[in-house]
């Protein structure tokens, strides 16, 4: 289980509202790749950002669901009437992507149709994002976007860029997801659009400027309930009641420092800089550290698949990760991931990753 919650620093109160939408689990690509035993051809690209981490100040989203193992999904709409998408609610990102009706190689995405919409406003800007050696590009278009699904309580926030793809990168016909809501800051969104939760925060639509992330652990389920989002208020239902503070090393990814890692006997206290990425159910960082904590705990390193693997009935101990004040332990239930692969062997779930030299070295 992941508890997240993040504190926007505007604050503009007018109708107080509260909005929850629940979060679709679905197996991740990384398991089904394994499954079909396709993994060993594919994992170069899936891990392929990690030769490419942004440099600040220029192109840089999306590079998350790159890496990452997507499996939280959500439902929002665009437009009116309400066209849906089932999309990946990035905290590493900052702008609304979804592929569009002209988009070649979109496959059986959902593509938003601009000529359907009656709330459509021309925009027309191009946008061109970067990921590892391939990019996804379109025009951006403005319109009416709403958190969750129609039918159910929703956070409609007008006047909402979206980022319509013509191309995507071919990976990314690996993703059960039809696009991404970047919900981190302004400073790192492609062509410097106001992501949607702000610009929501900034019309006011919210009681609260946070939000709260619950993700839920779920096995080898698939397209079942996976968590719980929470715009303008505290998740009271899973959070408790004592909440620590931590002020954000930089409000352009949620990026904090961490002073600590532990497992068992190996600990390393040193500060670094690490960002939240909910798109990743899989913490990275620098590969001596990865490799001491997946050694501490048993678990070994799987050169071919650029993995770590832990026998499923193996007890390591909870991984510990200091943050100011206070240490949070990851309880190994949520370190171990079970695939049908192999023989009773578990993902442990940490990755390698290089952000050589620009930017944080941990992404959890
Ligand atoms: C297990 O693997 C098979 C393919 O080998 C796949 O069809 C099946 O869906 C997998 N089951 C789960 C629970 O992942
Ligand atoms: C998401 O939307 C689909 C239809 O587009 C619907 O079947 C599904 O129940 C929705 N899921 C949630 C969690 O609201
Ligand atoms: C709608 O999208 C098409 C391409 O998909 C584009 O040619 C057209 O200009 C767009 N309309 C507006 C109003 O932006
Ligand atoms: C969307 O278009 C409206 C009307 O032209 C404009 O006021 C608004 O600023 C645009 N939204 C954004 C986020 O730029």
């Amino acid at each position: 289980m992941k508890f997240l919650t993040i504190f926007l620093s505007f604050v503009t109160f007018c109708q107080p509202i509260v909005i929850k939408t629940p979060l679709i689990w679905k197996r991740s690509q990384l398991i089904e790749l394994l499954s079909h035993d396709e993994w060993h051809e594919h994992h170069e690209e899936y891990f392929i950002s990690k030769i490419s981490w942004p440099r600040f100040n220029s192109v840089i989203t999306q590079h998350a669901t790159d890496y990452s193992d997507v499996e939280y999904f959500a439902n929002i709409t665009i437009g009116t009437p309400q066209q849906h998408f089932l999309i990946t609610l990035d905290t590493a990102s900052s702008n609304l992507v979804v592929c569009g009706i002209s988009c070649t190689n979109c496959g059986d995405k959902q593509k938003f149709d601009n000529a359907s919409s009656s709330t459509f406003v021309h925009d027309g800007r191009p946008w061109n994002m970067p990921f590892g050696r391939d990019h996804a590009k379109g025009v951006q278009g403005n319109d009416t976007m709403r958190f969750g699904s129609e039918g159910s309580q929703q956070l409609v926030v007008p006047r909402t860029i979206v980022d319509i793809a013509d191309y995507i990168p071919k990976s990314f016909l690996n993703y059960k997801n039809d696009g991404v809501v970047g919900l981190a800051f302004t400073s790192i969104s492609v062509n410097g659009v106001l992501p949607p939760l702000i610009n929501a925060i900034n019309q006011g639509l919210l009681d609260q400027p946070l939000f709260t992330v619950y993700l839920e652990h779920r096995g080898l389920a698939d397209n079942v309930y996976g968590g719980l989002y929470t715009y303008g208020g505290i998740d009271t239902e899973n959070c408790a009641e004592d909440i620590a503070y931590q002020p954000l090393s930089s409000a352009s990814f949620y990026q904090f420092q961490v002073l600590g890692l532990a497992l068992g006997s190996y600990s390393i206290r040193r500060q670094y800089q690490a960002i939240s990425s909910t798109a990743s159910g899989f913490i990275g960082g620098p590969k001596t550290i990865t490799n001491a904590l997946a050694s501490a705990a048993g678990a070994k390193y799987d050169e071919d698949g650029d993995l770590y693997w832990i026998d499923c009935d193996a007890h390591p101990a909870e991984l510990e990760i200091t943050i100011g004040p206070n240490t949070y332990y990851v309880e190994p239930v949520n370190m171990m991931i079970r695939t049908n692969a192999t023989n009773n062997q578990c993902l442990f779930a940490l990755f390698e990753f290089e952000s050589g030299g620009f930017g944080p070295s941990w992404v959890s």
